[in-house]
């Protein structure tokens, strides 16, 4: 099993622009870390458009792809990598459906939103999706070891 998988399992996490601007990044954090995952990344970013853009590739025949591309531009985005057991699935089940519509209370879409194309959160979808996304926001050195911590008491 590789050290990506698992217990050191990662996966990315954005806290979109009405997300940002309806001051949910705060509570967002709180559901992941009760949950008991562990932060290892973290930043406010205004994205560029080719970020953007090679981010949402996978979508780029879409209709929706230009105004997707021109509400994650339209603000800051809270950029996060959160680690644990299964984190990819479990985190996607936290956000709930794409559509609020579709997403139970409890599930942050499901209790803070109520179109598709104003979601609030962006979860990764795969394992293999989250190492992509990970590495297209991220440089490594802005990622912390937990597991080589130098207090490993405290996790
Ligand atoms: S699809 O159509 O199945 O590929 O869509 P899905 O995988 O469910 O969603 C991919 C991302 O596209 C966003 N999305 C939309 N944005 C704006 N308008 C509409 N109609 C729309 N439909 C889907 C959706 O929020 C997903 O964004 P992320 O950031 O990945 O959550």
């Amino acid at each position: 099993r590789a050290a990506w998988t698992g217990v050191y399992e990662r996966t990315f996490i954005a806290v979109k622009p009405d997300g940002v601007h309806r001051r949910l990044v705060g509570e967002i954090i709180r559901r992941f870390e009760k949950k008991g995952f562990h932060l290892v990344g973290m930043k406010l970013v205004q994205p560029s458009e080719p970020l953007l853009k090679e981010h949402y590739w996978g979508l780029r025949q879409k209709p929706f792809f230009s105004g997707l591309i021109e509400y994650m531009r339209s603000g800051p985005v809270v950029a996060m990598v959160w680690q644990g057991l299964d984190v990819v699935k479990m985190a996607r089940r936290m956000l709930g459906e794409t559509d609020p519509a579709d997403s139970l209370p409890g599930t942050i879409r499901g209790d803070f939103c109520m179109e598709v194309g104003r979601n609030v959160i962006h979860g990764s979808d795969s394992v293999k999706m989250a190492q992509r996304e990970i590495s297209l926001w991220f440089n490594p050195d802005e990622l912390i070891c937990w597991e080589n911590s130098s207090q490993p008491w405290r996790y």
